[in-house]
């Protein structure tokens, strides 16, 4: 039997490998997805070697990432709850097609992931595989072993040679990606209680920002960011920029209480910085240059879009469907917006666009006005009508 596993460089998954050859008497492949971690490629090549993989596939995945899975997003103002803009929920199916080409190219039989059975990403993981390539066993390690705690597995991973004292120990379950960290467990499991400031990796706290507002200006085409300050660059190199940008300016913190899948409630801290300045241009782009029904309409499909995302059913015909709506209108979301962060802040303070539906001349209270107020008289009457008659029929 063969396996491709998605490995992460952590204690589960490298402990996994392990586990997978004994029980399944398996060849394990281990692909490691690059969506921006930020880890040591070599180590963590090493460490899945030395665990007992037969082969590693690094892929950089980072430009496909912002392209096909975050951009979408974007576009769709997709948010979960208000709150969270889904950057761990957007890298699952990208993992999953790496996955499904990896098992092709080298014959697997079986996929499996590193997931526990109370959250959200086995469901990711599985629905997108059964979607990709239903043909292949899924395979979930932790929610299957005997190992009850951490303590244990780093007891099954001395026994048998695994290198974890290279694990980079955290009280913390960090995922990261560009878009956007999760942090959950340790002592943030009591949602009563604030964060110690050593939860967050990558924001400043307000009060450490500096004293003084940084502008940004950014310029998107079609829905999507393409320029920084005036300067070209990949959708990449914005995002990396802006997540710098955003932290030193304590950007896009996030606590909160989540409703997972699976029914628990689970409290969860987020960083955003890239993700939050960007949402927020797009927003106050689209409020310039959408008509009111389309961008109202387009609220609903959102709610829609970030649920779809959440649980797990990215590669589902409705997400399709609901893209070809999105980016029909998107076609005229072209235009720069300035912004001013300051403190945690993070407000438009100016915005242009050659499709800009504003008109000066309808809109100002000064005598250059064109409008003709004597229209809103009969308008008002009309509106107002039903609510007459019934208040006159009350009154009788
Ligand atoms: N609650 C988030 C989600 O379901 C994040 C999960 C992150 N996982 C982690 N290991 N911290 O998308």
């Amino acid at each position: 039997m063969k396996i491709a596993l998605a490995y992460s460089g952590g204690l589960d998954t490298s402990v996994a490998i392990r586990w997978l050859k004994e029980k399944y008497n398996a060849k394990v492949i281990c692909v490691y997805a690059d969506v921006g971690q930020g880890e040591d490629i070599n180590a963590i090549e090493k460490r899945a070697i030395a665990s007992g993989a037969s082969k590693v596939y690094v892929s950089d995945l980072k430009e496909k990432f912002i392209k096909e899975f975050v951009f979408p997003a974007l576009k769709a103002g997709a948010v979960y709850e208000q709150k969270y803009l889904l950057a761990t929920a957007l890298s699952r199916p990208l993992i999953v097609w790496e996955l499904v080409r990896v098992a092709a190219l080298e014959k697997c039989d079986a996929v499996a992931h590193g997931c526990t059975g109370k959250g959200n990403d086995q469901v990711r993981f599985e629905v997108g595989m059964m979607t990709l390539a239903p043909h292949l066993k899924n395979i979930a390690p932790v929610r299957e072993w005997e190992l009850a705690s951490r303590e244990e597995e780093i007891e099954y991973a001395h026994k048998h040679n695994i290198p974890i004292n290279v694990t980079k120990k955290s009280p913390y379950s960090i995922d990261k990606n560009l878009w956007g960290i999760s942090i959950e467990c340790g002592t943030i499991e009591d949602p009563s209680v604030e964060p110690d400031e050593n939860v967050y990796q990558i924001t400043k706290s307000a009060q450490d920002a500096p004293d003084k507002p940084t502008y940004v200006e950014i310029y998107f085409n079609k829905g999507e960011p393409a320029k920084l300050n005036g300067k070209t660059l990949s959708s990449t190199d914005i995002v990396c920029k802006l997540n710098e940008i955003g932290g030193i300016n304590g950007i896009g913190r996030v606590d909160m209480m989540e409703n997972r899948l699976v029914g628990i409630k689970s409290r969860e801290i987020y960083e955003f910085p890239a993700a939050t300045i960007l949402m927020n241009v797009h927003r106050e782009l689209e409020s310039l240059v959408l008509d009111r029904e389309t961008m109202h309409y387009k609220e609903l499909i959102a709610q829609k879009y970030s649920e779809l995302i959440y649980y797990g059913l990215w590669y589902s015909p409705l997400k399709k469907a609901l893209d070809a709506f999105i980016n029909q209108t998107q076609k005229e979301v072209t235009g720069f917006v300035r912004l001013k962060l300051y403190k945690g802040m993070c407000n438009p303070v100016g915005r242009k666009s050659s499709y800009s539906l504003y008109n000066l001349n309808l809109a100002t209270y000064e005598k250059s006005s064109t409008f003709d107020q004597r229209l809103g008289e009969g308008f008002v009457k009309l509106w107002g009508l039903p609510y007459k008659i019934k208040a006159l029929r009350r009154r009788k």
